[in-house]
């Protein structure tokens, strides 16, 4: 089952290069703690500054054939806004996979394969997720802490545990469904398809929201969006 390992590491520079570095001698479901990481990386090698009192992990998983990357981010990313409502948080995911409560993010997911003579062999899982950790000054105004939103500390092992054994049940719940958990992740969607938005200032209707580009249109034309850094700031929707 996943986590029934799980190393914690006081310092290291990526929980996902760990597993990298690691898998082989690892067992599938193996999970990775990092009180802090030194070189945490975030989607298009952006750094992800990971200080104490965050909750910063990897799943290494070594299913029979790899399916589907999108797959697993999607179900870290429900499974982290399903727990959250526990907390009574009522969090969203900003396509493709960002978590974000209030406009702000709180979550991050970098899912990532590893090959050999180009077979893929195993899956990384990478979560980051704010909890008590204090968010740079410059950060303040697009990141937030579940401290900050609770006013309290979250305790950390607690969260992981809650994580892990959700994580578990919804994999075993959509893995033979996957489109199942598709439909359920766009509910979740910040913005989502048939929803107005601006962009390069002309207003669109959300067509398609796939894994990885979105569709927009209007009387005229027709675009394909590749990254979330094309629309930033213009979709007029947020819920
Ligand atoms: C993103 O939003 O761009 C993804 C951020 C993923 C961060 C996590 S923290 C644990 C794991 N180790 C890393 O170096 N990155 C992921």
């Amino acid at each position: 089952m996943i986590g029934d390992k799980i190393l914690i590491f006081e310092k290291i520079d990526s929980t996902n290069e760990y597993l990298k570095k690691h898998y082989k001698e690892l067992n599938n479901g193996t999970v990775i703690v990092a009180i802090e990481q030194t070189a945490g990386k975030g989607r298009y090698g952006r750094k992800w500054i990971s200080s104490k009192g965050g909750l910063w992990f990897s799943i290494l998983l070594k299913p029979k054939n790899i399916f589907s990357t999108y797959f697993f981010t999607k179900l870290a990313s429900f499974t982290l806004v399903k727990i959250l409502k526990r907390y009574k948080v009522y969090a969203r995911i900003k396509w493709p996979n960002d978590i974000f409560v209030n406009g702000k993010k709180l979550a991050g997911i970098l899912t990532e394969v590893v090959y050999e003579k180009s077979k893929p062999v195993a899956l990384i899982i990478g979560i980051g997720i704010n909890l008590n950790n204090q968010i740079p000054d410059e950060l303040k105004s697009i990141a937030i802490s579940l401290k900050d939103i609770l006013n309290k500390n979250v305790q950390i092992s607690g969260f992981l545990k809650l994580f892990l054994k959700r994580f578990n049940t919804y994999y075993l719940k959509y893995r033979k469904a996957p489109y199942a958990l598709t439909r359920q992740w766009k509910k979740l969607l910040t913005f989502k398809e048939g929803d107005l938005i601006k962009f390069k200032n002309a207003n669109y209707t959300i067509e398609k929201i796939e894994n990885d580009y979105i569709i927009i249109s209007n009387e005229i034309e027709k675009k394909k969006i590749f990254s979330i850094s094309e629309l930033e700031g213009d979709v007029k929707s947020e819920n």
